[in-house]
């Protein structure tokens, strides 16, 4: 097929969710994908922060070979053990929090969301769910409700009741609003699609007393930010904050679609048969892959290199913001979760197609921001080259 061919079948049949590029990508290798004319390209989006070892990652590969060759899906799914899913647990055990015991997998991110909301009413006898204002936690009707964005929210209306919203990083604002009636706070330790947002060293301790205090289980959505996306293998666990709830997805398979829950002891031990399921439940194929992805993340310290490479992005952005004050508001993000925030939303657009012209795929986000969420195992010159390009795409636009 050709890209002609390709275009021309996504447009005519496929759901009109997306302003698409027009670029059809046919293969990767680590940071780079090529398109089915050969161009190569450089992609610091990671699949919207999924492919975390690199495309075409030959480990990930090798799993899915080896499992599929065995077994897909158990018979009756959950209700049959599976030595993959064990594994993976026995894994999972090593790289939590220790005191978040028991896991459930799912299939994404907003799955593993809305079960850990649901749960937390039946735990607490109690129906409100507090969230923050510029939040994402996913697509589904009760996440939707749960986003503090209301461009993904408003035109669903009427959404879940008993959703409300308090000031990210505000401790007040929370303390005002937690009452005999909040189940839960959902919270992303980092905002990642509300434009990066980093909370002062003191809150997400500060939140977990309160929730506490409150009777109110606290969870945290690693959606975006586990599996060493930002260094440490998750953001609370690292500060040493006892949540409820951790739900995960995007890095934990590398790309392959998968995500979960864990939870403490006390909260899955107010749980009961039948009080949540599906029908994959962590199928033996999604079990291995992740296993997979997530050894490869200890066994090659993948954390160190994300915090080396994240040291020198922000080194370089710093540059740039000081070289293009009357372009660049700010730099922020931790690891390699990082934002550009321009003066102004045309100004991001243009840097951003500027940068595609290049072969460079970066994501632009809450309109004046420019995302990069490279692979976190990428390399210096890869990095670079990179880096190069946005460079040369902001000389442009600012110059
Ligand atoms: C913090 C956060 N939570 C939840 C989600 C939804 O995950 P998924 O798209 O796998 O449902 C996302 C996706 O971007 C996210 O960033």
């Amino acid at each position: 097929m050709s890209s002609e061919t390709t275009f021309k079948i996504e447009d005519k049949y496929m759901a009109p969710f997306f302003v698409k590029q027009q670029i059809s990508i046919e293969k990767g290798d680590g940071v780079f994908v090529w398109d089915e004319e050969g161009n190569r390209y450089i992609d610091f989006t990671s699949g919207w922060g999924v492919t975390c070892i690199g495309h075409a990652q030959p480990v990930i590969t090798e799993a899915l070979l080896n499992q599929s060759r065995k077994i897909i899906q158990n018979p009756n799914s959950g209700l049959t053990y599976s030595p993959a899913r064990a594994g993976l647990l026995a894994l999972m055990k090593e790289v939590l929090p220790p005191h978040l015991t028991h896991v459930f997998f799912s299939n994404s991110g907003a799955e593993a969301n809305d079960a850990a909301i649901k749960l937390a009413r039946k735990v607490t006898n109690r129906l409100d769910v507090i969230s923050t204002h510029q939040s994402f936690h996913g697509r589904t009707i009760s996440t939707a409700s749960a986003t503090g964005q209301a461009s993904h929210r408003e035109k669903f209306n009427p959404l879940m009741p008993n959703y409300r919203f308090v000031t990210y990083g505000d401790l007040d604002d929370l303390a005002q609003a937690l009452d005999e009636d909040v189940a839960a706070f959902i919270i992303e330790p980092i905002q990642g699609e509300g434009g990066v947002h980093l909370p002062s060293e003191k809150y997400l301790k500060e939140v977990e007393r309160l929730c506490s205090k409150n009777g109110t289980l606290l969870i945290t959505d690693e959606v975006q930010t586990g599996f060493c996306r930002t260094g440490p293998m998750f953001v609370t666990g690292s500060m040493g904050v006892k949540v409820d709830f951790l739900t995960m997805a995007k890095g934990i398979a590398g790309g392959f679609p998968f995500g979960g829950f864990a939870m403490s002891k006390k909260v899955a031990s107010r749980l009961e048969i039948g009080d949540h399921g599906g029908t994959y439940c962590g199928n033996p194929l999604g079990c291995a892959v992740a296993h997979a992805v997530i050894k490869y993340l200890v066994d090659h310290n993948v954390s160190a290199n994300v915090e080396t490479m994240g040291g020198i992005c922000l080194a370089t952005m710093g540059q740039w913001k000081e070289r293009y004050p009357h372009a660049i508001k700010d730099i922020r993000g931790k690891g390699l979760l990082l934002l550009i925030e321009f003066a102004d939303p045309d100004m991001a657009a243009r840097v951003s197609d500027g940068c595609l012209d290049r072969k460079l795929f970066v994501r632009q986000t809450q309109g004046n921001g420019i995302r990069v969420f490279p692979a976190l195992n990428i390399k210096e010159n890869e990095l670079k080259e990179g880096l190069g390009i946005m460079q040369a795409a902001i000389e442009q636009v600012a110059g």
